[in-house]
């Protein structure tokens, strides 16, 4: 969702971006008619940026962390060659993952997508342990919590080239109230001051969506 932008602004600037593909508006409408769940759907500017970046970075493999109904993991499968590869992962397996199987075969990019159902921090590591080819772009938007978690365990995993995105940066800008101290924002809050002092990566971060810090590797 976008929490950052006066709706007139957003209005603007999504008018005048590239827009949803077709398969990536039936995500959002049906995603929508969940109800309450749609707030965690991928804002709009992101999903245009993702398949931007994508195509832009000749991305060949994508870890797409935190699937729900598919938006980001449509994102950057149409954003890479037929060839290419999306792993994404999540803890559920029910209607939402339905709708995004049901969109990425409307869009044709079933083959590029391959879905690990399981806990984010079990399937990192054994994505680690499987030694598998590094990944070009990782995506994380699982719990808040446990960013640093999972992005100390997806560091291994990025191409020295590589990209780690992280969503939800700034948390509904709770992180900028000293007050509110529950898992999510302390998690959030916590990941972004240490990521400012962590050597292993250069950081931006940007206001798009509810925040979105961009992570590259520095060995
Ligand atoms: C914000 S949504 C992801 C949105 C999605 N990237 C999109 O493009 O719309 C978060 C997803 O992460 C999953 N999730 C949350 N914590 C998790 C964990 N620890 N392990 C695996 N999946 C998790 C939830 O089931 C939910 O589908």
């Amino acid at each position: 969702m976008t929490f950052q932008l006066e709706p007139k602004i957003e209005d603007y600037i999504l008018s005048h971006s590239a827009g949803y593909s077709t398969a990536a508006k039936a995500i959002v409408d049906e995603t929508s008619a969940l109800g309450d769940p749609a707030v965690m759907i991928l804002a709009k500017e992101q999903y245009v940026f993702f398949r931007f970046i994508a195509r832009l970075l000749q991305t060949k493999r994508v870890l797409d962390v935190g699937t729900f109904t598919g938006l980001s993991a449509l994102a950057f499968a149409e954003g890479i060659p037929h060839y290419g590869q999306v792993v994404t992962i999540d803890r559920e397996d029910a209607e939402w993952l339905e709708i995004a199987r049901r969109n990425w075969d409307r869009a044709g990019v079933t083959n590029r997508i391959d879905v690990h159902i399981g806990e984010a921090e079990n399937e990192l590591k054994k994505l680690s342990n499987e030694r598998t080819e590094p990944f070009d772009i990782i995506f994380l938007d699982v719990d808040k919590a446990r960013t640093q978690q999972y992005f100390d365990l997806s560091l291994p995993l990025v191409a020295d080239e590589g990209l780690i995105l992280v969503d939800n940066s700034l948390w509904h800008r709770w992180v900028l109230d000293p007050e509110r101290l529950d898992p999510d924002t302390a998690g959030t809050r916590d990941f972004n001051d240490n990521l400012q002092h962590d050597t292993r990566v250069e950081v931006v971060m940007l206001p798009i969506g509810d925040g979105l810090t961009l992570a590259r590797p520095t060995r």
